[in-house]
């Protein structure tokens, strides 16, 4: 990163906050460095002559009158291949080395370590932004696509042979300009794209409530909101583990150090199904824990966005996974009121809602520069307090996501996890996966889904009178009606994530159960219809099917189909 010439004075030292005079024209925004150690940092605001900074560093036995650089950019990061597999703070430094809680796994490759390269281009060739100069084959993982960087075209001059190239060297001349292997990108600049696609498929959870209630298509964005213990974390790990992403960004804001350090084990023991190797192969994640700088966590959601935009670029479905937003929020609330900015809502900077739709929007499925298709998804958590929806952080976030996702503390309570609230939670993509669906082979999907989110609603409205009434004051076909959906609850949405075969459901398995719930809850109205009294249907033994989704193997439709065909013949025997 180049330093220019503009030195000035360090003025006033408070904690990490310091303030700057004889710094030109400095933007907030801008990278500085500062005192004899040169401890970098980021300006917060600009008030005439004087600039304040936040430095991501100790500042102890830093003094006034030390001098202070201005750098004339924005805070970058450097993006490369040696990425994946590596556990990085907000600004993208390793935290290997570092004495924290994180022990270092072995699997972290250094960043700046060699690379073997295989050109795929000759000299001479007429390249623009995105256009394929070689490949990385890292010994493990995906093949890293080495690109024109955004901004350069023309021709390529000279390119290296095939072999072993560290990130910093130049491997190709492209209109006199030379080209490495990693390249710069300030971190809240979006980075560049031909345009925005706008067909949907869907980004697979594995997870169904998620997949068949509420579901999100690839670059899209979701949010969980849930109160204290209502089980956010799992279920963004659920998502981090099993969703079809190629490249997983993690970020852990302000979390527990030992929850994350309790994820990277298991990403590494988590086998992925395509490669057969570690998970944390194709994932980076970027810890930031109370004890880090609020600096670096306020701008690790922006690393995260830059680096699931860089592998988007080559052509990859990125996921980002941030947990939890809230205190990302509370990281700027703090920044601000240290640079004396008027606050708004509950103390939040005024920019939190521009801020929050920032990052959001650079969510999306993408004909990339180079003319690949790619996507970023975004999956959040929010974390009120007291579980209120109607705080700043939780409802600007739901005005600039495409689901969300509602944790419900009575389902908690009860147990049934994933505890997501099918009447409160909402998805803007479901109409356009059902046609999706209609397309790629299942046209009943949507009406299955409509089915039963209908039979949740009704059973909560009969819930409410039979609570009131009792349950044997209702007529039959309401106490069935009960029934199906009680059944939709534990043998369909409930769905452990320490389960060996219910962690992860394939999408024909989900139908499966679906569907199942779907002719058994026909069945029985047709034997309530038949004269059969509702106390009988109700002492059937449905434990096959509420079993299935354990008995049968992750992606086992056709033993779902034979358990659900079996008590369907049994129930018709009580037809008189
Ligand atoms: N899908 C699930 N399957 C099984 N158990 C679950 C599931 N989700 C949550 N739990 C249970 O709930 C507990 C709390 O979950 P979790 O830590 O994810 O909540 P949280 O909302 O992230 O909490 P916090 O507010 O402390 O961050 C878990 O330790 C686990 O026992
Ligand atoms: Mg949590």
């Amino acid at each position: 990163m180049g330093v220019t010439s503009e030195t000035g004075r360090v003025v006033r030292v408070n904690g990490p906050v310091v303030h700057l005079t004889g710094l030109g024209d400095a933007t907030r925004f801008e990278f500085v460095e500062v005192g004899h150690g040169r401890l970098p940092g980021e300006v917060l605001s600009v008030d005439r002559d004087t600039a304040v900074a936040e430095l991501y560093e100790y500042t102890g036995g830093l003094t006034v009158g030390e001098p202070a650089w201005a750098t004339g950019h924005p805070l970058t990061i450097e993006l490369g291949p040696g990425l994946l597999g590596g556990i990085y703070d907000g600004l993208l430094r390793p935290l290997i080395d570092a004495e924290d809680f994180l022990e270092p796994r072995g699997l972290s490759r250094p960043f700046t370590g060699r690379h073997r390269f295989e050109p795929r281009v000759a000299p001479g060739a007429d390249l623009g932004p995105g256009d394929l100069l070689g490949v990385v084959h890292p010994e493990q993982g995906l093949d890293h696509l080495v690109l024109v960087p955004p901004g350069l075209e023309g021709r390529l001059e000279e390119i290296v042979e095939g072999g072993s190239y560290l990130t910093s060297e130049t491997i190709a001349m492209i209109a006199g300009a030379p080209v490495s292997l990693a390249s710069e990108w300030p971190i809240r600049r979006p980075r560049p794209y031909r345009q925005r696609r706008h067909d949907r498929s869907p980004f697979v959870t594995g997870q169904r409530v998620l997949d068949i209630v509420e579901p999100i298509a690839m670059g899209s964005s979701a949010t969980v909101v849930g109160g204290f213990g209502e089980g956010k974390t799992m279920l963004l790990e659920q998502v981090a583990k099993w969703g079809d992403a190629d490249v997983i960004v993690y970020v852990g804001c302000g979390e527990r150090g030992n929850e994350l350090a309790d994820l990277i084990a298991e990403l590494t023991e988590l086998t992925d199904p395509v490669t057969g190797r570690s998970l944390l192969e194709r994932a980076i994640i970027l810890a930031n824990t109370s004890n880090m700088p609020v600096m670096a966590r306020e701008a690790s959601i922006y690393t995260a966005v830059t680096l699931a935009e860089y592998f988007r670029d080559m052509g990859y479905h990125a996921v980002i996974i941030a947990d939890s937003t809230s205190r990302w929020a509370e990281a700027q609330r703090e920044l601000a009121s240290r640079t004396g900015a008027l606050p708004a809502e509950q103390g939040y900077p005024a920019d939190l809602p521009s801020s929050l739709a920032a990052f959001y929007q650079r969510a999306g499925r993408v004909v990339t520069i180079g003319g690949r298709d790619g996507t970023v998804t975004i999956v959040t958590s929010v974390s009120p307090p007291g579980g209120d929806l109607t705080e700043p952080v939780a409802s600007h976030t739901q005005r600039f996501v495409q689901a969300v996702w509602v944790l419900d503390r009575d389902l908690a309570y009860a147990r049934h996890y994933p505890a997501v609230n099918w009447n409160t939670s909402f998805s803007r993509d479901s109409d356009a996966l059902a046609r999706w669906h209609a397309a790629n082979g299942d046209p009943e999907w949507g009406v299955r889904r409509s089915r039963l989110t209908s039979l949740l609603a009704q059973a909560a409205q009969l819930q409410g009178i039979a609570d009131l009434v009792g349950l044997s004051a209702l007529p039959t076909d309401e106490r069935l009606v009960l029934l199906s959906a009680r059944l939709v609850r534990e043998a369909v949405l409930q769905q452990s994530a320490l389960s060996q075969n219910d962690a992860s459901c394939s999408l024909a398995k989900q139908s499966a159960l679906a569907q199942g719930v779907l002719d058994l809850a026909d069945s029985t109205a047709a034997l309530g219809r038949a004269g059969v009294p509702a106390s009988v249907i109700e002492e059937f033994d449905f434990g096959p099917f509420l079993r299935a989704k354990d008995t049968t193997g992750p992606s086992d439709a056709v033993a779902v189909r034979s358990i659900t065909a079996d008590l369907i013949d049994s129930l018709e025997r009580l037809a008189p």
